[in-house]
């Protein structure tokens, strides 16, 4: 049972912006200030989690690296384990691997092989959705292990950048908790 206090929460207000980070004209949308309140950090997992309580969830995938931390906390609320979608060459086992595009260059995700199969039903985890393009390598990933993709959830949505209506779009529903134009 969701605690109602927690969904008072003003999550937005909770998250820093640090204007010109990394660079000049950037306003970088700052969660360690959400995950140093413990309030705060309880009812963005538990909201994250919540539409998803009855959906047959079998494993969070979460990724690499401030995905790891909702997607795992999301895990656990849910009852079910935790895949690590990983940034490449950190992984011991046969592993999938998708390269994605950066503003400069590329960068390339790996999971392991076996980490899915047809038996799972899978929620993608982050805590931002920018482009998209993170979100959609690991959602290639994903669907290559022949999981059913239940959903993707994101704490932070920029929408101007367009990431959310990216990944609409092939067909994985988006629930984000806080947007900042
Ligand atoms: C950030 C963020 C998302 C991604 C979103 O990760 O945590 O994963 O960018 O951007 P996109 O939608 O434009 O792809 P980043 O790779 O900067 O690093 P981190 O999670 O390892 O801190
Ligand atoms: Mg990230």
């Amino acid at each position: 049972m969701p605690d109602q206090r927690l969904e008072m929460i003003d999550l937005k207000s909770i998250i820093r912006t640090v204007p010109d980070f990394p660079k000049p004209g950037i306003q970088y949308r700052d969660i360690t200030t959400l995950l140093a309140d413990p309030a705060a950090l309880k009812a963005a997992v538990e909201q994250l989690a919540a539409p998803y309580r009855d959906t047959g969830v079998t494993a969070v995938a979460g990724i690499d690296a401030r995905g790891f931390i909702f997607g795992t906390a999301v895990a656990i609320e849910l009852g079910v384990g935790f895949i690590p979608v990983r940034k490449a060459g950190k992984l011991p086992f046969d592993t999938l691997e998708q390269d994605y595009a950066l503003e400069y260059g590329t960068d390339t995700l790996q999971i392991h092989a076996d980490a899915a199969s047809e038996d799972d039903t899978v929620l993608l985890v982050d805590d931002l959705i920018a482009t998209g393009g993170t979100a959609e390598a690991a959602i290639s990933l994903l669907k290559r292990t022949g999981c059913n993709l239940v959903g993707a959830a994101f704490l932070v949505d920029l929408p101007d950048l367009g990431g959310a209506d990216r990944v609409r779009s092939q067909d994985v529903p988006v629930k984000t908790l806080v947007a900042f134009e």
